[in-house]
């Protein structure tokens, strides 16, 4: 399917391999594993491998993690993106959950967000879903943050890998009204 999305100042894109070097810059700072479990990568065949996960989950599901990619430079800035999770996790099964990891010198730019606000409007248009869902780490303020300021709102806390997270939820009627509402300012 390839797909692409496009914001104001960044295209997502499906990864290719020779996203690998970005991808290892993303995944071996300790400062971006921080509320990940602490476990940055070592070695260029783990990201390497993590780009073959990525494209199988484009082949059988449509979606995935996406390369962001900064349109004035073609950088490679992390990632964004949907994931259908389909192991149970907080009593949910199968359900798409919106996620983000940028390179440390990209955080404090509002890039979360956008693509965040992008990634919402494709749930809702292409997957057809009422809902869509969050989680993140109840001490990741920055997450938190662009969730929040996205639409999510948090519903529970719940234990993930022995770890307080926040399970946040986005409701289809209430984006709609939110966009509605936009229009009308
Ligand atoms: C979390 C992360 C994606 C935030 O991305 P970002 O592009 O810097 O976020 P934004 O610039 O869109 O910020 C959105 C809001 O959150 C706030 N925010 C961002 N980082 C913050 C932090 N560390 N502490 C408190 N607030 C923060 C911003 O100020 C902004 O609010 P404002 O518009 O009122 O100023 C980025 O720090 C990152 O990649 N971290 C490492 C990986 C990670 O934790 N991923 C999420 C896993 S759940």
């Amino acid at each position: 399917m390839n797909t692409r999305i496009e914001t104001e100042r960044f295209t997502l894109r499906e990864f290719i391999q020779t996203d690998e070097n970005g991808l290892f810059e993303l995944d071996s700072n300790p400062a971006v594993h921080k509320y990940l479990g602490n476990k940055p990568v070592k070695k260029l065949e783990e990201v390497q491998e993590y780009i073959l996960n990525l494209k199988n989950q484009y082949a059988e599901n449509g979606i995935g993690r996406w390369a962001v990619i900064e349109k004035v430079s073609g950088d490679f800035v992390g990632w964004s993106g949907i994931k259908l999770i389909t192991e149970p996790m907080n009593n949910h099964n199968n359900f798409y959950e919106i996620g983000y990891r940028l390179i440390e010198k990209y955080w404090g730019k509002g890039i979360a967000t956008e693509t965040t606000v992008a990634l919402i409007d494709y749930a809702f248009e292409n997957l057809k879903t009422e809902k869509v869902y969050a989680i993140c780490n109840v001490e990741n303020e920055g997450s938190k943050n662009v969730l929040l300021k996205s639409g999510f709102k948090i519903i529970e806390k719940f234990e993930h890998c022995e770890i307080e997270h926040f399970w946040f939820e986005l409701h289809k009627d209430k984006w709609n009204n939110r966009i509605e509402a936009e229009k009308n300012e």
